[in-house]
């Protein structure tokens, strides 16, 4: 099966389970996977459940959709995404958001936990995501071009929406919650970076290293979907600092930055359900 039949598929199937049409997609990282709760829910579709879809192969891993909206924002929310490092084509891995952009979603929120190289961030920090190095991964648009998604060669000159960026911060200083700026780079994992290749980000430009996110932003750009980003900053980068790295250490800096983190997409959401130039994108009398 294709990549098209194999999108078309789980689209179908989506539409067996639930006639919702989200305006905005969100996709949740470490620590945060509560939000999705917070949200008054409309509908639930587990990704077990839909045919096709990469199912994580991490025990216990809370896999699915949640639809519903924030303040009267309707929202698709992925409460656990699905990574490279699982073993999944790339194109897999952007069939997700490919799938929520079907649905009718044209505005992305990606969020994630990333290891800091930037020595002005610190754990604990949120830095929204300006620009991004992706070339470590393979692309999500490698093979046959889905000309109904987007063209062949697609520019990647502003991948992150400055408006919504904007919005973001401006929300973010209303409540009172500081939010730096950088670039993220994403790495294959499953394993940290070694401190040399570390170093060899902080060269590139990047600010912050994760082991997600660039690859769902390189789909969604495709796709011309307004996209913003923020990572928690939930460790300094491998040789940064002078400790060994723990996925655990990592679980609870997120953890702990979570009720800021989640407080800042809630009112963020709300903030860029409120922008003219996102109600654009739905036009027609539903607003949809
Ligand atoms: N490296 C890669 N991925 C991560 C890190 C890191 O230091 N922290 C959280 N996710």
């Amino acid at each position: 099966m294709d990549v098209n039949e194999k999108l078309e598929m789980c689209y179908q199937d989506m539409r067996r389970r639930t006639d919702f049409r989200p305006r905005l997609a969100l996709v949740l990282g470490s620590g945060l996977g509560d939000f999705a709760e917070t949200i008054r829910v409309q509908d639930t579709v587990a990704y077990k459940d839909i045919k096709g879809f990469p199912v994580s192969t991490v025990a216990g891993h809370k896999g699915r959709f949640v639809f519903g909206y924030v303040e009267d924002v309707p929202v698709v929310i992925m409460q656990g995404r699905v990574h490279y490092y699982e073993g999944y084509d790339m194109t897999d891995v952007a069939l997700p958001i490919r799938l929520m952009y079907r649905m009718g979603a044209r505005a992305l929120i990606l969020t994630n936990a990333a290891g800091g190289i930037d020595p002005t961030l610190r754990p604990g920090d949120l830095m929204l995501i300006t620009d991004q190095i992706s070339s470590f991964v393979p692309s999500p648009l490698r093979g046959a071009n889905l000309d109904d998604l987007g063209c062949r060669f697609p520019d990647m000159s502003g991948i992150y929406d400055k408006e919504l960026g904007q919005t973001l911060a401006d929300t973010a200083k209303q409540l009172d919650i500081p939010l730096k700026r950088g670039t993220y780079v994403q790495m294959s994992g499953p394993n940290y970076e070694s401190p040399a290749e570390v170093r060899m980000c902080a060269i590139l430009g990047g600010s912050a290293v994760g082991m997600s996110t660039a690859c769902e932003a390189v789909a969604a750009n495709h796709m011309r979907m307004r996209i913003c980003g923020i990572s928690c900053v939930s460790n300094m980068a491998s040789g940064i600092s002078e400790n060994p790295l723990t996925h655990e250490e990592v679980q609870a800096m997120a953890d702990q930055a979570a009720p800021r983190f989640k407080a800042l997409l809630y009112k963020g959401i709300a903030a860029i359900g409120a922008l003219e130039s996102f109600k654009a994108l739905y036009p027609g009398s539903d607003g949809r």
